[in-house]
C-alpha cells in the first residue's frame, strides 16, 4: 500500500531538455550495512524530501544494494557468474530483495511528490563478461523526455558470457550519464568523499575536495576498495567507473548523504563538502 501524499500536485517536470543530473544513492546509505535486509527508512524518507525540494529539471536515480542486494550475492557467487543451477534460486532472491529495496526508494519518492518510475536493469540492460553490452534504453529515454524521475538500481542481469552477473549501480550511473549526456553525476555515498588513504584505517588521510579524471587515474594504485559485504568493490569500483567516463564532460560530485543537506546541495549546485571531479 502507498502511503497517503501530502497535498500537492504530482506533475512532471521537463522544461530543460539539455540537463540531466544523474544521482547514485549508495546502498550503505538506504540500507543498514551490517544487519541484513534492513533499510534505513530515515534515510530514505529525508534523501527523497532533499530530492524534492532540489526541484531538479532532469533526473534519473540509481540505487545500490547494501544489506539487500550484497549478502545474498556473495552467498549464491552471482557475480562470477553461472557454474551449478543451485545459484538459480540464489539470482532470483537476489533481484526479488532488489524488488523489495526499490519499491521502498520509489514509494518515498512518489510520497514527496516526485513522479519516480521504476526501471529495473535487468529488463534493459545485457552485459558480457560484467560489462554493459546493449542497453535497450528507448523505454527511459521517454520517461525523462515526458519528465518522469526513472529509479534503476544494481541488479542482477543476463551476461552473454557467463550467464549471469551483478550489475553495480556504480557500473550503470557511469554509462547512462555519458550515454544520455549528463552534466552532472552525483554519488552520495556514507564517507565525506575521496581521501588521500583510506581514513578507516590511516587518520593522516585527506579529503580530496578537487581533482580531474587525469589525477584520479594516477592516484588509482592507492584508492582501497571496501572491506564490508561488496560483490562490487566499494569506492575502489566507484573511481574505476569514473575513470572510465573520462572523456565526457560530466561533472562528477561524491557526498556524503548521511549528512542532511548535501544531496540537496550538490543537486542544486550549491558550495557543499565532497570531492568534485572534473575534466581540466
Ligand atoms: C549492487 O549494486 C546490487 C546488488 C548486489 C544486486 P551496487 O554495487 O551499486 O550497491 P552499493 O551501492 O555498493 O550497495
Amino acid at each position: 500500500m502507498l502511503p497517503a501524499r501530502q497535498e500537492a500536485e504530482l506533475g512532471l517536470n521537463r522544461e530543460d531538455e539539455n540537463s540531466l543530473i544523474v544521482l547514485k544513492l549508495g546502498g550503505s546509505v538506504i540500507t543498514e550495512k551490517e544487519r541484513n535486509l534492513t533499510p534505513n527508512l530515515n534515510s530514505i524518507d529525508r534523501l527523497a524530501r532533499e530530492i524534492a525540494e532540489a526541484n531538479v529539471k532532469g533526473l534519473m536515480i540509481v540505487h545500490g544494494g547494501g544489506s539487500y542486494g550484497h549478502p545474498l550475492a556473495k552467498q549464491y557467487n552471482i557475480k562470477e557468474g553461472y557454474k551449478d543451477a543451485s545459484q538459480i534460486e540464489g539470482l532470483l532472491k537476489t533481484h526479488q530483495t532488489m524488488l523489495e529495496l526499490n519499491k521502498l526508494v520509489v514509494d518515498s519518492l512518489i510520497y514527496h511528490n516526485i513522479a519516480a518510475f521504476s526501471v529495473a536493469p535487468s529488463s534493459c540492460v545485457v552485459t558480457k563478461a560484467g560489462r554493459i553490452k546493449t542497453f535497450y534504453d528507448d523505454a527511459l529515454r521517454m520517461f525523462l523526455k515526458t519528465g518522469f524521475v526513472p529509479v534503476l538500481f544494481g541488479d542482477t542481469v543476463l551476461d552473454t558470457e557467463i550467464g549471469f552477473t551483478i550489475l553495480s549501480g556504480d557500473q550503470l550511473v557511469a554509462t547512462l550519464a555519458t550515454e544520455f549526456n549528463a552534466t552532472k553525476l552525483v554519488f552520495g555515498v556514507d564517507v565525506d568523499g575521496l581521501y588521500t588513504t583510506d581514513p578507516k584505517a590511516d587518520a593522516s588521510a585527506q579529503l580530496i575536495s578537487n581533482t580531474t579524471f587525469e589525477e584520479l587515474k594516477k592516484m588509482m594504485p592507492k584508492i582501497r576498495g571496501s572491506k564490508t559485504t561488496d560483490v562490487t568493490g566499494g569506492m575502489l569500483g566507484k573511481v574505476l567507473e569514473i575513470i572510465n567516463m573520462m572523456n565526457a564532460s560530466i561533472q562528477v560530485i561524491i557526498v556524503n548523504a548521511i549528512r542532511e543537506g548535501n544531496i540537496y546541495k550538490a543537486l542544486r549546485g550549491e558550495k557543499v563538502v565532497g570531492t568534485i571531479i572534473r575534466e581540466e
